[in-house]
């Protein structure tokens, strides 16, 4: 290849995304001491900050509800929430904070549907996880029940299940079955490994992203954020169009 070729081959480098054009994240732990993101409200306001840097106006953290590691409810979020809003007001922080939750699909969570006691977000939004080791039996009806009791199911970091990898039409099932695909942006950084990278960039280019989420849990996935934010990938999920995070 000539000298020209090699020039006019290689790829212009991006500008950095500015992520105030999300206005809002949907995805992350900043609720201090509940889960495993933030330890303390110092180290919550270090994360507030930093992605008040990257341009969000608007954090909506979805602390872990798990039955056997993370016994958290809506009593419990609400009262760190009220805590890390009345820190930013006395630090003159300008980042509006709300709360729902990251709901894993185990045996509490369809009786919480059942219930209507789900944290919401956006228009009766509920975020959830699935385990990464297998797809769970009951994943389709309780989607089902979810979309019956009103609610919009979105699903967490969806290019981070392995075991759909190999079977790409599942994400076009999820879809049909009325469920918001949410990604990792760290994902196109390579957080989780080339795989997941792969499988992100793919659900982008095929246009199947809603919301795109930060998951930040602690300053390693600041770091990250910042080295992806000229990723040729997130720019082209940002300027889709298709995003939700903006009207959040
Ligand atoms: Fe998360």
């Amino acid at each position: 290849m000539g000298l020209l070729n090699k020039i006019f081959s290689k790829k212009a480098v991006l500008p950095p995304m500015d992520l105030g054009r999300l206005k809002a994240d949907m995805h992350s732990h900043l609720i201090p001491g509940i889960d495993d993101g933030a330890e303390t409200v110092k180290a919550s306001i270090e994360l507030i900050e930093a992605l008040h840097e990257l341009g969000y106006t608007k954090l909506i953290t979805t602390p872990h509800i798990m039955s056997d590691y993370y016994k958290n409810d809506a009593n419990i979020i609400n009262e760190g929430l009220e805590t890390m809003r009345a820190e930013l007001i006395k630090r003159n922080i300008p980042v509006e904070l709300d709360a729902a939750a990251e709901y894993y699909l185990d045996y509490e969570f369809e009786s919480k549907i059942d219930g209507k006691e789900l944290m919401t977000f956006g228009d009766n939004y509920v975020l959830f996880e699935i385990s990464f080791l297998n797809e769970p039996e009951q994943l389709d009806s309780v989607v089902f029940k979810m979309r019956t009791s009103g609610y919009t199911p979105v699903l967490a970091h969806v290019e981070r299940y392995p075991y759909w990898y190999g079977n790409p039409t599942q994400y076009e099932k999820l879809v049909t079955m009325g469920v918001l695909l949410q990604l990792n942006i760290s994902s196109l950084g390579g957080q989780y490994g080339p795989q997941t990278m792969k499988i992100g960039r793919q659900l982008i280019d095929n246009n199947m992203i809603d919301l795109l989420g930060t998951d930040c849990h602690n300053m390693n996935y600041i770091e990250i954020l910042r080295s992806t934010l000229t990723d040729p990938h997130l720019h082209k999920v940002i300027n889709s169009g298709k995003l939700l995070n903006a009207g959040l």
